[in-house]
């Protein structure tokens, strides 16, 4: 008895000393900061995060944007720390200022390394630099970007406007979300490698080797969300140690991808080897130094894909949405077309082709649209590092080793102190000059496209394949939003920003 009351007594002194150093004993500059939420003692705002982790995105913006500085950050037993913010000074600082201090990190690399290698976009340090360096000589190229626009025409006349003019003809209501996720996974594979799989077309007609290709490549996306997602994040080890779900479709799914790529990349190889005419393809392009290892050239392959597919269809989707609501702004979207036509045509004008990159140069309003859609519905809204060393952040937040450090395009787009009084509203106009010319903004004030040495390499390509698309539809069909009018569709927070049960849209046949 007395034993057992002296271990109670020992228990406690241990307990609080714990309490002391991990919770009271903190220099108070560095406590987390998480504005206006209830901190509970040693389990701090964890049950915050709990209760919201449904909604995360909303809850959290939330909190930002109520937060003086736009920021929380976060420290609670023993898990990671982090910080989120939606501020620009912040992000400038992250992205650019002390870019080496916020690498991707370890656990981000470790948790996709199975899937995209080290490839440019789960690489840092000089594994990182090569790529881009290599990756930013071919994106600049005019002969990149006509590559582009001939894959983009192919796709919009042969496949996306023949489905719509038969939903149209026949009363179809089409899920709109899926048909812009196969258009842009047809596109960024010929982009990628010049392979057609074909995926918006009939699911007969696709080749079912490219059908599967498309299936394991969205199983593994689930299953690397799945990993980020856990609070224990080595747990995915054991399940597939194991051969759990969903590690064992991951593992089925890594192999379908790998074979798939790795067929194509030997096939690339033996073209070259056998001095055969180089195509257009970055693969190819990567291929023709012969200074990359199959494996590494997989890699390029998986990167790109994952880099290029959901984005564009995610910012579509939430376009063609808002635009339903608004159509004023449709008005004048296809005011612009039609000018824009006619300016380059005649007075005739030739319905049903694609329009040029010159064309697409001048559809300034179009370019405002769809930008504001973003801001407000950004495709990749939250962006996370890993903090190197311990800091301080421009507003005073403080950041400590090993943290995870986020920012939350989302939010940025809803804080009034950036955008002003009016940021919640769909209004293109505020990206336009008194001339009507496009107007940009610090990539850190809008940082969907990230910013700094990471920018996306792919934000021209993403445009031209945005407005080639708007535009082609716009000129001949009205979409309008066949699902609950009145409510707000819910956000899906994948490795993109979708649209929860898709967006069911009416078409009609313009006159
Ligand atoms: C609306 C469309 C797009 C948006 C909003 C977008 C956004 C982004 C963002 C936020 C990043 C940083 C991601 C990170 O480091 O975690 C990124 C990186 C990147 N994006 Fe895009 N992207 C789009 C389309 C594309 C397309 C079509 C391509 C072409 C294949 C592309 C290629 C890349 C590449 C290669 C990187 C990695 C850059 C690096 O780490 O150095 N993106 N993009």
């Amino acid at each position: 008895m007395e034993l057992s009351s002296t271990s109670a007594s020992l228990l406690l002194i241990l307990l609080l000393t714990l309490v002391y150093f991990l919770y009271l004993h903190q220099d108070p500059k560095k406590k987390p900061r998480t504005h206006g939420l209830k901190s509970y003692p040693v389990v701090g705002t964890l049950p915050h995060f709990i209760n919201n982790k449904d909604r995360f995105l909303e809850w959290s913006t939330g909190v930002m944007k109520r937060s003086p500085t736009h920021t929380m950050s976060f420290k609670e037993l023993g898990l990671t720390g982090g910080v989120i913010t939606a501020n620009p000074a912040n992000v400038e600082h992250i992205l650019k200022a002390n870019f080496g201090n916020y690498p991707k990190g370890e656990l981000a690399v470790s948790l996709l390394e199975d899937f995209l290698g080290h490839g440019i976009f789960n690489s840092d340090g000089e594994q990182w630099l090569w790529q881009r360096k290599a990756a930013s000589y071919e994106f600049n190229k005019r002969s990149l970007r006509n590559f582009v626009v001939d894959t983009v025409r192919f796709e919009v006349v042969e496949r996306l406007l023949p489905l719509l003019e038969y939903a149209g003809r026949h009363g179809r209501t089409l899920d709109v979300q899926d048909v812009l996720e196969r258009f842009a996974f047809d596109n960024i594979c010929r982009v990628a490698f010049d392979e057609d799989p074909a995926c918006l077309t009939e699911e007969s007609m696709a080749a079912p080797q490219s059908a599967e290709f498309m299936r394991a490549f969205n199983d593994a996306q689930n299953a690397i969300l799945d990993r980020f997602n856990s609070p224990a994040k080595s747990l995915w080890r054991i399940k597939k140690l194991f051969n759990m779900e969903p590690e064992r479709r991951m593992r089925d799914s890594l192999a379908t991808i790998h074979g798939y790529a790795e067929r194509i990349v030997r096939e690339r190889r033996e073209r070259r080897e056998a001095r055969l005419e180089r195509r257009d393809d970055f693969l190819s392009r990567f291929a023709a130094s012969g200074e990359h290892s199959d494996e590494s050239l997989r890699d390029v392959v998986t990167n790109f894909i994952l880099a290029g597919r959901d984005t564009t269809s995610s910012a579509l989707t939430w376009f063609f949405w808002l635009l339903s609501g608004r159509p004023d702004v449709e008005d004048k979207i296809v005011r612009e077309i039609r000018a824009v036509r006619q300016s380059s045509a005649g007075s005739e004008g030739t319905r049903g082709a694609t329009f040029s990159l010159d064309e697409l140069r001048d559809m300034q309003y179009l370019h405002a649209a769809i930008t504001e859609s973003m801001r407000l519905y950004p495709p990749v809204p939250f962006d996370t590092h890993s903090c190197k060393e311990e800091e301080f952040l421009p507003d005073g937040t403080f950041a400590g080793k090993g943290w995870l450090v986020t920012y939350c395009a989302y939010a940025m787009g809803r804080v009034e102190d950036i955008w002003g009084a009016d940021c919640e509203e769909f209004r293109p106009e505020r990206w336009l000059d008194e001339a009507g010319a496009f107007r940009s903004e610090s990539t850190f004030k809008y940082p969907v496209f990230h910013a700094g040495p990471r920018m996306c390499l792919g934000k021209e390509m993403a445009y031209i394949q945005m407005k080639s698309i708007v535009a082609c539809v716009l000129e001949q069909f009205s979409l309008r939003y066949a699902g609950d009018a009145k409510g707000h569709p819910g956000l899906v927070v994948a490795l993109t920003l979708r649209m929860e049960g898709g967006l069911p849209m009416k078409v009609t046949i313009r006159e």
